[in-house]
């Protein structure tokens, strides 16, 4: 399959994607976003794909919506097109999926790593929600993510100034998991995937719908769906196996069964 904005590979069992728009710092455009839910729709019914990576080059994992080509859309453009519903591919992925964050990460560059189950940050990454200095505001879940991430206070004024967050920030306040020098940071997350990768797919399927449960239901609610999980999980072949080896101080062999 042959992409023009993305760079699509794959290896010990983990899908990269590679946002290849260098002239315009990644800019999301509705081709490139196009492109990528192509090639998670691949990930996704490819069973020896355990895991996916989502990165971009060293100066930008991506600087925002493509500004040019939104510039002119008209109110009706935006809702019979219903302009940003073709985004919510990546965050419905049902594979974990990793962001790799170098450089910028700005405006829907920062809403789709939000997207991803997590982001590892190189120590350059940057992050903010500048839409505020381009008259709109946040549309793919700036607003409603990232409040989650770091809290009322913090999102609300990078919304509502347009101000960049450092890669140290963005780990002290939650919105990345790990900071990782810049020079090993899709080495580091190919590893992170691979690790993933060689679980049980069923059960780390599992395990990423119930923490995402988290964010949508009460507490209550959430238990419950994470004990009714749990308790399925004794009907696979993989809670045998790694439960067995873990006893026999061998490694388990998954076979996703
Ligand atoms: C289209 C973009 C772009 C964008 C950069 N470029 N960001 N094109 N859309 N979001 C283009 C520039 O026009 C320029 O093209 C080239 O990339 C290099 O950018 P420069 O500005 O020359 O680079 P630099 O001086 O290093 O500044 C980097 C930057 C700046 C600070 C990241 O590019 C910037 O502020 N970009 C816009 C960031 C932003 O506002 N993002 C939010 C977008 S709105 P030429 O042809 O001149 O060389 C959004 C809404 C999401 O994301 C809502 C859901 C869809």
């Amino acid at each position: 399959m042959a992409y023009d904005t993305i760079i699509v590979d794959s290896r010990d069992g983990v899908g990269l994607i590679t946002l290849n728009r260098p002239k315009a710092l990644n800019a999301l455009s509705s081709t490139l976003i196009a492109e990528v839910s192509k090639a998670l729709d691949g990930f996704e019914a490819d069973e020896k794909i355990g895991a996916i990576v989502i990165t971009g080059s060293e100066k930008a994992f991506a600087a925002g919506a493509d500004i040019k080509e939104m510039s002119s859309l008209s109110y009706m453009d935006a809702y019979l097109g219903d302009f940003i519903t073709p985004w919510d591919r990546v965050a419905q992925c049902r594979k974990p999926v990793i962001a790799a964050v170098a450089g910028y990460a700005l405006g829907g560059g920062c809403e789709l790593a939000m997207m991803c189950d997590f982001i590892l940050a190189a120590d350059t990454a940057k992050f903010g929600q500048p839409e505020i200095t381009l008259g709109v505001m946040p549309g793919a879940g700036g607003s409603q993510r990232l409040t989650r991430f770091v809290g009322k206070s913090k999102a609300m004024e990078m919304c509502l100034t347009g101000r960049m967050m450092d890669a140290e920030e963005a780990e002290r306040s939650g919105l990345v998991s790990r900071i990782i020098p810049a020079e090993d940071l899709i080495d580091e997350a190919m590893k992170t995937a691979k690790k993933i990768a060689d679980f049980s797919l069923p059960i780390v399927m599992m395990t990423k719908e119930s923490v995402n449960r988290s964010y949508e239901t009460t507490l209550k609610e959430g238990l419950l769906f994470e004990r009714r999980l749990f308790h399925s999980m004794f009907a696979t072949d993989d809670q045998k196996e790694g439960m067995a080896a873990f006893v026999e101080k061998r490694t388990a062999q998954f076979s996703n069964k």
